[in-house]
């Protein structure tokens, strides 16, 4: 490693915060009655004091501008810090970078707080030895002096990596090295005029030039998504698959029964009307082929390549519906699966839970059910009881959900757990 420290510039640098930020602006404007400049003129406010920007590119006057700015924070901080990803690559190379020990901070011009709970959203803040950013009030913060306190003293051989020409002007003033990246939201030609010690064109580049060497992840976490029908699990699914890409995390999504091609042929045999006459133990066998062949297409490999694979129900199900539901016994369903499986077991289950009166509502106004959702009472209550047989069975496999608030509220709950066991995980 090169450097004894490397002190980050954040949006642009580290997240691709664009949208949101656009989208507030929009909002501060609107609210405000003043016309919405063109989108490359918005562009030009990624990065330096916002203040400054409404004052330069919207002609307000500064008491206008600082009205603007609290506008604009007012939707930030519900809304536009989560519309915002973390680049592709930067989480490894955080993790590469922790692994070398060097000391590592950011230092930006959004205001400390905003920044603060962002990192938390991503589950970042555990890279970063300090951030530093401005207070509220703080309008004009000088990227010099955030630099500063972001080092805190003398950290020997410093490098600031940013996307905009004040971060580069700002670390010429402190003597200290430099690298500008293209893939924010600077232009080429700013970044060669500021003059960096070097220029990343992406994420990459920046491993040669910091000198560390990439820590190879073949760690993969396997989560699976359990519940009876009509508990919300599906969209619950979507959500937490966003999130997890939003935070650079490598990540595939996936379903029982299906999830790889053959897999999906035999789901349609499985689901299909026309099948009345499907034996029970056919269905349990059918379920446990298409899972042998769904486990070696997809998620071994995946797991292998250190990915996130999540999957919209797994073995637990056949435990439950074929187990339990077409009582056919949750161990015979357990050992016929287990060849199938072939020792991939979930990391982390999460169970959907809601009152069986909602989810019986919710099957009923569901437009199609299919051949097994068709099933009556008795057999969703079987389901629901072998679910809470297993979790009682699986403690730290299996972590209830309580499904039945709103969906933002439940998908916060789901996203609480998961960052935490992946953090424990040890995942970039
Ligand atoms: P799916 O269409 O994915 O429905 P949902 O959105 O409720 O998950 O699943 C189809 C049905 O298959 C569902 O009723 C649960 C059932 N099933 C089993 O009976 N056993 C299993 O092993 C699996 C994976 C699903």
């Amino acid at each position: 490693m090169k450097y004894d420290a490397v002190i980050f510039d954040f949006d642009g640098t580290l997240t691709d915060s664009a949208p949101g930020i656009i989208n507030c602006l929009h909002f501060a404007l609107n609210n405000l009655k003043f016309e919405v400049p063109h989108e490359s003129v918005l562009r030009k406010f990624l990065g330096p004091p916002l203040v400054d920007s409404f004052i330069r590119y919207c002609k307000m006057s500064k008491e206008d501008a600082i009205k603007a700015t609290a506008e604009y924070r007012v939707r930030y901080l519900t809304k536009g810090l989560k519309e915002n990803m973390v680049f592709p690559g930067i989480r490894e190379l955080l993790f590469s970078l922790r692994e070398s020990a060097s000391y590592l901070a950011i230092a930006t011009g959004k205001p400390q707080n905003s920044s603060e709970i962002i990192l938390k959203h991503f589950s970042l803040e555990h890279y970063f030895d300090k951030v530093v950013g401005p207070s509220e009030n703080d309008h004009f913060a000088d990227k010099t002096n955030l630099i500063q306190k972001a080092l805190d003293g003398d950290r020997g051989h410093t490098v600031m990596i940013g996307d905009r020409a004040s971060d580069i002007n700002a670390a010429h003033e402190l003597g200290i090295d430099s690298i500008g990246v293209l893939y924010g939201y600077g232009s080429k030609d700013e970044i060669i005029q500021a003059n960096p010690t070097y220029i990343a064109e992406s994420v990459n580049d920046l491993y040669s030039l910091l000198g560390v060497k990439r820590t190879e992840n073949n760690r993969g976490y396997f989560i699976t998504l359990e519940g009876n029908d009509g508990c919300g699990k599906s969209t619950q699914a979507v959500l937490l698959f966003e999130y997890l890409q939003s935070c650079g995390y490598n990540t595939v999504k996936t379903r029982e029964p299906g999830g790889s091609e053959v897999a999906e042929k035999i789901r349609y045999l499985l689901l299909d009307r026309d099948n009345m006459g499907m034996q029970d133990m056919t269905e349990a066998l059918l379920l446990a082929a298409a899972r042998a062949q769904h486990v070696r297409d997809v998620i071994k490999p995946s797991l292998t390549a250190g990915k996130i694979v999540m999957s919209d129900r797994y073995v637990d199900s056949s435990v439950a519906y074929q187990g339990a539901g077409r009582m056919l016994g949750m161990d015979v369903i357990s050992q016929m699966n287990a060849p199938a499986i072939d020792n991939c077991v979930p990391d982390l289950t999460l169970l959907l839970e809601i009152d069986s009166s909602t989810a019986l509502r919710r099957r009923e106004s569901a437009s199609e059910t299919d051949r097994i959702e068709m099933m009556d009472d008795g057999f969703h209550a079987r389901v629901e009881e072998a679910y809470q047989k297993l979790a009682l069975l699986y403690p730290d496999r299996i972590i209830k959900i309580d499904a039945s608030g709103e969906l933002e509220q439940i998908a916060q709950s789901i996203i609480s757990v998961v960052s935490e066991r992946l953090e424990k995980a040890g995942l970039p």
